[in-house]
């Protein structure tokens, strides 16, 4: 649903979000459960990163963690992955979550996406429920895009209030805005589908629990290959 408030975004500002997700972060695991994200989207996120033994991966606000051990354990010794996030305090239900699993092969990094240098290039970049926490969703895909390598795949899992709904949800917005800011999923004004769709990037989109959930892979190009010409005696 596009945003059609009058007042100032406040996810645009790195520190309500880190704020908010901080004092999220001890109900986080409670909260999450409850809404009902579908088994088979979560599936299809990871089959559609088609991740192979020693990839580089990016997780996109990892928060508490909940697929790192499964990317790391993909991805083998021979690979990494890391998880950025704006708040400490989901990194360290990560950092919990790794060490239970004796996962070394992923490193944590608590920092804004924005402020991440570009010299390092990943093979795949997994937003998984973290685009539509940013301000600017499409400024968050375009970061996402020029940190993939060339060939690489960045995978969006995300969701959006139920269209089916959309009478009831209109009609209780503030409520409701206010209800998901103190919990979980906090954007009911962000429709990262559309986000997308609007940022003319090619994607093809699939939706799970009735236009609800939706998981979308990109796509970069991979490098030209140049044939040298041996040359000639
Ligand atoms: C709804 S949580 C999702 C957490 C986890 N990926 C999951 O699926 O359970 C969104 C996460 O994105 C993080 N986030 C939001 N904006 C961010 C930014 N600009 N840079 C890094 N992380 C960000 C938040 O701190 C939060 O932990």
């Amino acid at each position: 649903m596009p945003n059609k408030s009058p007042r100032p975004n406040p996810r645009d500002d790195p520190r309500w979000v880190e704020a908010r997700f901080d004092r999220i972060a001890p109900w986080y695991n409670v909260i999450e459960p409850l809404f009902l994200v579908p088994q088979e989207a979560r599936r299809q996120a990871i089959a559609s990163l088609a991740l192979s033994t020693s990839m580089n991966v990016l997780s996109v606000g990892c928060g508490s963690g909940r697929s790192l051990v499964q990317l790391a354990e993909i991805v083998g010794t021979a690979g990494c992955v890391t998880g950025i996030d704006l708040s400490s305090r989901m990194l360290q239900r990560s950092r919990t979550r790794l060490s239970r699993a004796r996962v070394a092969n992923v490193t944590l990094c608590h920092s804004d996406l924005f402020r991440l240098g570009q010299e390092t290039h990943y093979d795949r970049i997994f937003f998984e429920f973290s685009l539509s926490s940013f301000g600017d969703p499409r400024a968050a895909i375009e970061k996402g895009l020029a940190l993939l390598a060339p060939g690489g795949k960045l995978v969006i899992l995300d969701g959006r209030l139920p269209p089916r709904f959309h009478w009831l949800t209109r009609a209780t917005m503030p409520v409701i805005r206010w209800l998901l800011e103190q919990t979980v999923l906090g954007d009911p004004d962000v429709d990262a589908s559309l986000e997308l769709e609007r940022s003319g990037v090619p994607s093809e989109v699939k939706w799970f629990r009735g236009k609800t959930y939706f998981v979308t892979c990109l796509s970069k190009e991979p490098l030209p290959v140049i044939a040298l010409k041996a040359p000639s005696i």
